[in-house]
């Protein structure tokens, strides 16, 4: 499959990069410094508000995985960006997987509450970025003519290792037995090509790592 990934450099992008290259595809990496890319993976410079330049990026791909993250102190026009490359997808007729964030997921605290409104989840230095992450979700459901899954990562992603394992769920945050919402970044970028190989029905989920009930030790594959 010709994927495209914006945000090809940033911690989730690079990751999807190399999972999608390790299984065949022609992998297509994005972002606006151009950066290196492992063998194999053509890297490309792209502005994702660079409606024109989405336009002919889109053209060439089957899928598109939007992965951008404004850099520290720009300013944050998640959902209009958001907003800029589901008119693209329209217009071009290409699925679009947007890696969005945990906000906008239902506390399993209480299903009344989001994630950004439960500081068991959000700390108050992670509530902007959340807030941003509802407004782009809400981007996304204003479009629905658009083929589009929204991703939301669990509460905490970070490096790790690769299980090849996790747990998907739709719009409810997963937690382990302990109250943990995780996945280490590797595992999030399995869950993401497993899903643009072999597209859910869901509009919106998202998945959590895979733990061993009697050790809380994480499952491999
Ligand atoms: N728990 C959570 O909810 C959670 C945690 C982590 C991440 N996330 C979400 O996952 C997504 C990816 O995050 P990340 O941590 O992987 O980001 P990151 O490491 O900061 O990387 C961001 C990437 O986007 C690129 N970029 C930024 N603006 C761009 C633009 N206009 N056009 C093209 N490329 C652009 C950057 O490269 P250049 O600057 O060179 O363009 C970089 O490659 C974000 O939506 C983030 O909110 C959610």
């Amino acid at each position: 499959m010709r994927v495209v990934v914006l945000g090809a450099t940033g911690m989730l992008g690079s990751r999807i990069v190399a999972e999608a290259a390790d299984r065949g595809h022609h992998v297509t990496a994005v972002s606006r410094s151009g950066g290196r890319c492992r063998d194999g993976v053509v890297a490309t410079i792209g502005d994702a508000a660079d409606r024109e330049r989405m336009r002919s990026v889109f053209l060439s791909s089957d899928v598109v995985i939007a992965a951008t993250r404004p850099a520290p102190g720009e300013p944050g026009e998640v959902a209009a960006l958001t907003d800029g490359l589901l008119g693209v997808a329209i217009d071009t007729d290409t699925r679009i997987i947007v890696i969005g964030g945990a906000g906008p997921l239902r506390s399993p605290s209480d299903p009344r509450v989001l994630v950004v409104d439960d500081p068991r989840y959000v700390r108050p230095e992670w509530r902007a970025s959340a807030e941003l992450s509802v407004a782009q979700l809400r981007a996304c459901s204003g479009r629905p003519e658009a083929d589009c899954t929204y991703v939301s990562p669990p509460a905490m992603i970070a490096p790790g290792r690769r299980t090849g394992r996790y747990r998907r769920g739709t719009t409810d945050l997963l937690v382990d037995r302990d109250g943990n919402s995780a996945i280490a970044a590797e595992d999030f970028a399995v869950a993401v090509v497993d899903e643009l190989e072999t597209p859910g029905h869901d509009r919106h989920f998202t998945v959590a790592r895979l733990v061993e009930p009697s050790t809380g030790e994480d499952i491999d594959a």
